[in-house]
């Protein structure tokens, strides 16, 4: 019997331990619950010692780190490489194991003498958020080059009785539709090809038991920090046992290593907790908080955002703007930011994409005018680029038509009549750079929103080769050259709305736009499912008009502001045609954003489970002193009294006093009613954090379409 090294990494409520013996293959022979201190490893491969069927191995078959082909493991696979269809069949052995107890860091070694490849896998604790990140290189030992045609960054085994998968599907203007489905035999996956993060496919999913709610029970998580193609999967074998796995999905020819070159597979992030999936989703939170986000942005409170789109798309008149700005300033703005339409031809989204010159035509002045009235209200400006993307009716476009992306004789998918760079190309990222460090450098500007708004259905460089990967890699150096340049410039990544919103954009970016749906609806929806893995205090969620411009539907004022209070808040309207009573409900709603803010992005999220026609969600300051809780009613209930709100993460034996803040002065639709009765819109209540733990609060009747904001304060 071969004598098993182990390495074990304590993390949060999490264990995981990888045997990993010289001179063998490494894998992960544990990853669940914290195992208790002392615990005998060499028992865990003695516990699962495999029985022997037959007509299978008449020895058990272990995965490996990444599944790869030379170990005989039949159910999945985590690595395809070859070399002229020589050295595919690696086997990957551990030459070293390095921990570095100081760092909460571990490294394995592992190469094949045979196939000349070695893999490197990092793995990283985060002590702020109790997740760990998994990382992957592989090097070309050889003398030739070796084709690289899939790599999983790592693959986990996942306990056998986590039932359930719960992943994200969605669209435009829908994003993180969340979907739980029974585990089944066979293959859950996901690959998305849409060379950007997509709205359809986050690369994130969760594993947890079938009584695994909001509050309760044990979830494991896996997310690909990658912002291009990915695969994700969920492996249920024929052996019973599951596997969790992810990485960049690369085309073919993509990866193709010179002798001595490397390749670096995206960072899995993997977490785990006993405390639902809500406990799951505040470990992905503070992973993003502590560790993905600068500590300027995440020390500074989340300015109020205006921003321009939906109140005037490409019509931009200077002066309108101005007058746009006094109002937004007038009601609380703090940060004003002008969207698309203010540089070369750009009056309508079919010209001038590439030409990152202020619009002669439109802004005769130059933007300055614009900016030191806009600072003058005592706001920051910001601005709206699209770096990535070319209108072939562009100056840009004419002087460099082999600066895209395409495939040759392949006519490009029309796609919002923009065509997408080749970012591998220095040439074609220098001169974005200077671009946009020549606006930053002549312009007072603190903001920079990123977008990006097209698929890349074609993704081939001029070589003939694919792009895909080299592209998310080049916008990542491209985003950082401009930071370093800017530090003090914030960026948001923006896709179509969400389209770009995982946690590799957040270690170079600061916020995403969360979804181009402003129906307050919607977002409730959209926010939910987000809040799996992204925290508030990065998620941008604006009041839109009204009448939403995407669905049609008309929602109250409270409605919507009180939906954004649960996110990065900001406005998107036109502010010069919006009834004053409705300016003054939004300058109230504001004003409480501001009043809340550093709980709101500092505490711990909650998501109550889903009650039919209920959306219930809420904050607990870390110190348990405060808590603001958000009730939304999406529809009509289906009895006749709302359910009791039965909260959580309070302390027991505190006394709260609970109160009534949004919408303001609510009154019931009917009486008595418990609103009146406990004075919540007045001095409130006093009940003890067990009372609203365990009996709950009766929520009053109100209409579809209220959102409820419920204040809690320690006594
Ligand atoms: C798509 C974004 O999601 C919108 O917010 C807006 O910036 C437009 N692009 C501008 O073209």
């Amino acid at each position: 019997m071969v004598e098993l090294a182990h390495l074990r990494m304590d993390s949060g409520e999490m264990t995981l331990v990888v045997a990993a013996a010289i001179g063998q293959p490494a894998y992960v022979i544990y990853w669940g619950r914290q195992l208790p201190e002392g615990f005998a490893m060499a028992d865990l491969a003695r516990l699962g010692t495999g029985q022997h069927v037959f007509g299978s191995e008449t020895q058990n078959v272990q995965p490996g780190l990444i599944a790869e082909p030379g170990l005989g493991f039949a159910d999945s696979s985590g690595l395809a490489v070859h070399r002229s269809g020589q050295d595919w069949g690696v086997r990957l052995s551990v030459t070293a194991v390095k921990e570095y107890g100081d760092q909460n860091r571990a490294v394995i070694h592992a190469g094949d003498p045979v196939a000349q490849i070695a893999v490197e896998h990092v793995f990283q604790i985060d002590t702020d958020s109790g997740v760990l990140e998994i990382s992957a290189r592989l090097r070309n030992l050889g003398q030739e080059p070796l084709t690289l045609n899939q790599m999983s960054t790592i693959c986990l085994p996942v306990p056998r009785h986590f039932s359930d998968i719960v992943g994200f599907s969605g669209r435009w203007a829908g994003e993180f539709r969340t979907e739980r489905l029974r585990r089944f035999s066979g293959s859950w996956l996901r690959e998305n090809r849409r060379g950007r993060t997509s709205h359809d496919s986050f690369p994130g999913v969760i594993l947890c038991e079938e009584k695994t709610r909001e509050q309760s029970g044990e979830a494991c998580g896996v997310h690909l920090a990658w912002s291009g193609n990915h695969h994700l999967r969920v492996d249920t074998g024929n052996s019973g046992d599951v596997m969790a796995s992810a990485g960049a999905l690369l085309l073919p020819g993509e990866i193709i290593l010179a002798p001595g070159e490397e390749y670096s597979s995206p960072s899995v992030i993997a977490s785990y907790s006993a405390r639902g999936l809500t406990g799951l989703g505040q470990r992905f939170h503070d992973h993003v908080r502590f560790n993905r986000l600068r500590e300027s942005v995440r020390n500074r409170p989340r300015p109020v955002h205006y921003n321009s789109w939906e109140a005037v798309y490409f019509d931009h008149d200077p002066e309108q703007l101005k007058a746009m700005a006094s109002k937004a300033a007038e009601i609380g703005i703090e940060r004003f930011v002008l969207d698309d339409g203010w540089f070369g031809l750009r009056r309508n989204d079919r010209s001038g994409l590439g030409d990152w010159v202020v619009s002669d035509d439109v802004y005769p002045d130059g933007l300055t005018p614009l900016i030191n009235h806009v600072t003058g209200l005592g706001m920051e400006m910001g601005i709206w680029f699209e770096p990535e993307m070319v209108n072939p009716d562009s100056d840009l476009y004419r002087a460099h038509p082999d600066w895209v992306l395409q495939i040759d004789g392949t006519e490009q998918v029309p796609f919002r009549n923009q065509l997408a760079l080749d970012l591998s190309r220095g040439e074609v990222c220098d001169h974005l750079f200077d671009r946009i460090d020549a606006i930053l450098r002549d312009h007072d500007i603190g903001y920079v929103k990123w977008d990006m708004n097209r698929d890349l259905n074609h993704p081939g460089g001029q070589d003939g080769r694919p792009k895909a990967f080299a592209q998310v890699q080049a916008l990542y150096d491209l985003i950082d050259r401009v930071r370093v340049a800017h530090p003090d410039v914030e960026i948001e990544s923006c896709s179509s709305g969400g389209g770009r919103a995982d946690f590799g954009i957040l270690a170079h970016t600061d916020r995403v736009w969360t979804s181009d749906s402003n129906d307050a609806l919607d977002r409730q929806l959209i926010q939910r499912g987000a809040s799996h893995f992204l925290p508030l205090c990065v998620t941008g969620a604006h009041v839109g008009p009204a009448r939403c411009h995407i669905t049609g539907r008309k929602l109250s004022m409270a409605m919507r502001a009180g939906t954004t209070i649960m996110g990065h808040m900001g406005v998107e309207m036109n502010l010069l045609s919006e009834p004053q009573p409705d300016l003054e409900e939004l300058a109230k709603g504001i004003e409480l954003y501001k009043q809340h803010r550093q709980l709101l992005h500092d505490g711990d999220f909650h998501r109550l489970d889903s009650v039919t026609g209920l959306n219930i969600t809420g904050v607990v300051a870390r110190d348990q002193q405060e808590a603001l809780w958000s009730v939304a009613y999406m529809a009509s209930l289906p009895e006749r009294f709302p359910p009791r709100l039965l909260l959580s993460g309070l302390e027991p034996g505190l006394d709260y006093r609970v109160r009534l803040l949004w919408p303001e002065n609510w009154r019931s639709i009917t009486s008595p009613s418990i609103v009146e009765e406990l004075d919540l819109t007045g001095n409130g209540s006093v009940f003890s954090g067990a009372a609203l733990m365990t009996a709950g609060l009766q929520l009053p009747t109100a209409f579809p379409e209220t959102v409820l904001l419920i204040h809690l304060v320690a006594e």
